[in-house]
């Protein structure tokens, strides 16, 4: 799923629009089971599902279904999944073979475990081991307002009536919600479906339509019949009907590639129509295996958990993710859509056509997703230099989340419902990908690439764990020489994936020109009484490259640390001259040096930054800043390195710099010495700020355009003069011709927007309230639903957090969660929903359905608590709604250590860092006299 698909993380400052592919809704069961699987007796070959959902009417989807299975060993039941289905007893039957003939096998008892979801039916006599029997029953579902199974999603025409239309969102599981099945990933199948709808209404599925035929007696109903599917899983199956239109593109010649939106926004989907066909062409490419399904159909929703689903030949996604306005889409919006679709087409090869045996390989299809969405997105839009940006929004995104000790690795054991929601999380997403990219360097492109192609052919249509793909690139790189012989895949990589964390590697050396690299868990805060004992040490790549003949691009390994050695050490280099470790960050680690390579490499980057490669770049101060923050390097060091910023013109590292230096930003914001932190950042950003300007330029390239948007966000935030006063300019001017949609660019809207209504009232609010009901452009109104939570009105704050979790306030169900997200990100609003949080935890898991999302709002409330106060109340909250918080707890535990961690931060370097500003240039109190 897409959270990038299912996790999205935006990291433009400011701008943090959480795709929520990670979080999920989910139902209030809280109830642990200790073995979730079906029985292994029976699987299913194939389907016929017939659905007629009533739409229009009550909401009651009459059901049928048929199921071909394989005895595979005697039993006297057969078990499937059902969820909030009323099944008819009587109306189930059984016969031997493929069809309904002769006399039908009894069924002696019908019964449920809802814990389980189980329907069990028991025979009087048993199935025989290696026979197909065909299950046939007849049920009634509901066409539900929760956005899981088959659901109903609801718009507004221009002309102000209400349309209804029906989707699915079957992943994790909850097909059973649909239809009755075999619910699990491996147990794959075919689909043949039918669904009966109202003739003013399309329905789309994952295969082709073959005919439609008219309902006798019902004159506006037909009959839709899609062709039966290739094998797959039951979450990849999908549905929509609607009265939505669609454009299409004959630009891959074998798949038929159709993009659906309502009517008003068809214009829409220009730039998905043009990015889609071409990333699954070069996907074909890429994998060397064609797409082969005969279509491929992307759908946007206007109600939608996820960021986007990967059903098999009918992407999902929220608007947001697939539609950009023709005339007033800024970059992040063309990055959002390229990204999102390059995530869900690689879906198409890895997750449908080649499908985890269980959800504890959820890592290897969303790592491997979101590493591959950077290759689709770059064959698209080679100008952006898009796989740079993999070091800011995934490596260090991931190294940061894996660095606490509360982390878990990402292949982690599913045992429980809960489980399987809580293996969707950032971990799986962006720590899969960051060493998936890291695999790719050191067995090489080629290897890589020919090692996947085969995985892939030898699993297609069937399932496979991290062993089969381990297997497969070991045996390439043996054949390719790009691994030693007495290596595999697997002893490297179940370091990575079977432990949590990572290393720190230290690099010291001595008079003669040894260097000595020893590995070390690098966590952010070593606890003292972590009861913890596991030995930590990986097989770490090493890639370097020296003053005298700097080279970055090589980042195949020279050296390996094994996971049974501390250290190894390399003679011969001089030790008067810098040496760089981990080129482009390819490894997924962090690296120490001794003092004197640090000064070596601070005068570097002084004089000629340019001879360190850019990513490099943002790899260094990413390394400081953060080995400084945990108490591995000093501050003097880290904020030392970060002066040469004044002079640096390149996205990737300011990204990087601004994302570590935000930490600082936090934690000073309600402090004492937060002038004169804001006087020193101001210094650094100001040259960039001048060197883009404020006013944005459409035609300028993309990375241009983005450093703008950082640079100006960032100088709004610390209220630079000239910011500020422009963008209360540009807004009111807007309130004063409100159908003037060129007045304020779309890169700088989201900014705009916020500084404006942070400096106005309620005049201010209004006026964006009312541009987000009227606004047909989703990206437009997820701008306007951040900017509304700007606002240091307090009451207007508390009046906003209570529309969000209101049905019918004009805010969507699914953008509940982003909007209190919003309010507790910014300076005013953080306590407001934090109380808000702390009195409505139930009316809240009510209106979501779920504990799920709880993880996020509270990781988004207690970001920059910073006291012991704090950390009490947030224990005490942990505690008072134990049964409430039912599958937030990994987050929670999350949020609990980051607040220690931000406790001890204060406590070693408030004072340290108040006292360099000073000595550096920003005393406390600048003189009004000069
Ligand atoms: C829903 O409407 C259908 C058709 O009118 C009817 O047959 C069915 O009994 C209704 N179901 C419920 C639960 O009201
Ligand atoms: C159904 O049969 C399987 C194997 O034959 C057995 O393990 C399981 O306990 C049975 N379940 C029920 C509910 O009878
Ligand atoms: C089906 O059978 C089960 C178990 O005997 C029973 O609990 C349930 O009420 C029955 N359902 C209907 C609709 O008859
Ligand atoms: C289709 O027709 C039904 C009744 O005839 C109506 O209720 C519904 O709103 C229509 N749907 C659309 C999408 O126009
Ligand atoms: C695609 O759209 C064009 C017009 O936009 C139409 O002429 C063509 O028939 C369509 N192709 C298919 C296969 O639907
Ligand atoms: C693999 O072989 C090399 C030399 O051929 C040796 O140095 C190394 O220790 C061996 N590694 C392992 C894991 O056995
Ligand atoms: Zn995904």
């Amino acid at each position: 799923m897409a959270s990038k698909d299912l996790f999205m993380v935006f990291t433009l400052f400011l701008v943090i629009f959480t795709v929520s592919c990670v979080s999920e809704l989910t139902t209030k069961s809280s109830l642990k089971t200790t073995d979730i699987k079906l029985p292994t007796s029976i699987r299913p070959i194939s389907y016929v599902l017939r659905l007629q959902p009533l739409i229009n009417g009550n909401f009651t989807i009459f059901g049928y279904v048929e199921i071909l299975m394989e005895a595979v060993e005697e039993t006297s039941n057969i078990t499937l999944h059902i969820k909030d289905i009323v099944t008819k007893n009587e109306t189930v039957e059984l016969y031997l073979g493929d069809k309904p003939n002769g006399q039908p096998i009894p069924i002696v008892e019908h019964s449920y475990d809802a814990d389980r979801d189980f329907y069990t039916a028991t025979l009087a006599e048993p199935l025989t081991a290696g026979r197909q029997y065909l299950l046939l029953m007849e049920y009634e579902g509901y066409l539900n307002d929760q956005l899981v199974g088959f659901y109903r999603s609801q718009y507004k025409r221009d002309d102000g009536s209400e349309v209804l239309l029906a989707a699915t969102q079957f992943a994790a599981i909850d097909a059973r919600r649909a239809f009755p099945c075999f619910d699990e990933p491996e147990l794959k199948a075919t689909f043949e479906i039918h669904v009966a709808r109202q003739t003013n209404m399309t329905s789309i599925s994952n295969m082709p339509l073959v005919e439609t035929t008219p309902i006798a007696g019902s004159d506006d109903w037909v009959w839709d019949q899609f062709a039966r599917s290739l094998p797959m899983s039951t979450y990849l199956v999908a549905i929509v009907i609607s009265d939505f239109t669609f454009v299409n593109s004959t630009f891959n010649d074998h798949v038929l590639f159709r993009v659906w939106t309502r009517e008003e926004a068809i214009d829409q989907t220009w730039y998905a129509i043009g990015a889609g066909p071409a990333i699954l062409t070069w996907y074909e490419e890429y994998f060397s295996i064609p797409f082969p399904l005969p279509k491929q159909d992307m759908v946007a929703l206007p109600d939608f958990y996820f960021g986007a689903m990967e059903n098999w030949g009918i992407v999902t996604y929220r608007e947001t993710a697939l539609l950009a306005d023709p005339e007033l889409n800024s970059a992040a919006d063309r990055e959002r859509v390229a990204t999102v679709v390059a995530h869900e087409l690689a879906h198409q090869w890895f997750g449908d056509l080649v499908t985890m045996e269980w959800w504890s390989d959820v890592w290897l299809n969303e790592g491997f997703a979101s590493y591959v969405e950077y290759l689709g997105t770059d064959s698209y839009e080679p100008d952006w230099k898009y796989l740079d940006m993999m070091v800011t929004y995934d490596v260090q995104y991931a190294l940061v989340l894996d660095s606490l000790e509360s982390s878990h690795p990402v292949s982690v054991p599913v045992e429980t419902t809960e489980d399987i929601y809580q293996v969707y999380d950032a971990i799986a997403y962006s720590k899969g990908a960051s060493i998936i990219r890291m695999m790719n360097s050191f067995l090489t492109e080629p290897t890589f690439r020919s090692g996947l192609t085969s995985y892939l052919n030898a699993n297609q249509y069937g399932n496979a764990a991290q062993d089969d793909l381990w297997e497969a690139l070991t045996q390439q790189a043996h054949a390719d020489g790009t691994l030693a012989t007495n290596l595999t895949v697997k002893i490297i990589m179940d370091t990575w994936t079977l432990q949590m964390g990572y290393p720190v590697i230290n690099v010291s050396r001595t008079e003669d020109g040894a260097v000595v690299l020893s590995q070390e868990r690098f966590l952010r805060v070593k606890s003292p009484n972590s009861t913890d004992t596991h030995d930590y040490k990986w097989w770490v790549p090493v890639s370097y490259t020296t003053q005298s003949s700097p080279d970055f691009s090589q980042t195949q390994p020279t050296y390996w640390i094994p996971s049974t050695e501390e250290s190894i050490t390399i003679n011969g280099l001089p030790n008067d001259q810098w040496i760089f470790f981990n080129l482009q960050e390819t490894g997924f680690y962090r690296v120490n040096y001794d003092q004197n390579n640090w000064e070596l490499l601070i005068s570097q980057l002084g004089s000629d930054a340019n001879v360190i490669n850019l990513v490099s770049r943002a790899q260094l101060v990413d390394d400081a800043l953060n080995l400084a923050r945990s108490r591995q390097l000093v501050y003097d060091v880290a904020l030392r390195l970060c002066s040469y910023l004044r002079l640096e013109d390149e996205f990737v590292p300011w990204d990087s710099a601004l994302v570590n230096l935000e930490y600082l930003e936090e934690m000073f914001t309600r402090r004492s010495g937060y002038g004169q932190l804001k006087r020193y950042l101001l210094d650094l950003l100001v040259p960039l700020y001048n060197s883009v300007g404020f006013v944005d330029d459409v035609n300028d390239p993309q990375l241009e355009q983005k450093k703008r948007v950082l640079a100006v966000d960032w100088a709004c935030h610390l209220e630079y003069e000239d910011c500020v006063t422009r963008s209360v300019e540009l807004y009111n001017q807007w309130m004063s011709s409100p159908t003037d949609q060129t007045l304020i660019s779309a890169n700088l809207r989201s900014t705009v927007y916020c500084t404006a209504i942070a400096q106005g009232g309620e005049a201010e609010w209004n006026f964006a309230w009312a541009q987000y009901l009227a606004t047909n452009v989703a990206s437009e109104q997820n701008r306007l639903l951040y900017a509304l939570s700007c606002t240091r009105e307090v009451w207007i704050l508390w009046r906003y957090l209570e529309m969000a979790f209101t049905e019918n306030s004009g805010i969507r169900r699914q953008d509940a969660v982003q909007a209190f997200n919003n309010v507790a990100s910014s300076d005013i609003g953080r306590d407001i929903a934090w109380e808000y949080l702390q009195n409505n935890i139930a009316l809240i898991t009510d209106y979501l359905q779920g504990s799920s999302s709880i993880g996020d709002m509270v990781a988004s409330v207690s970001n920059e608590f910073n006291t012991e106060l704090e950390l009490r109340q947030l224990i005490q909250f942990k505690n008072d709604n134990i049964d409430a918080l039912a599958t937030a707890t990994y987050a929670i535990d999350q949020s609990i250590e980051n607040t220690s961690n931000n406790i001890a931060w204060m406590d070693n370097y408030y004072d340290y860092i108040v006292n360099w500003l000073t000595l550096n240039g920003y005393p406390p109190f600048v003189s009004l006299i000069s």
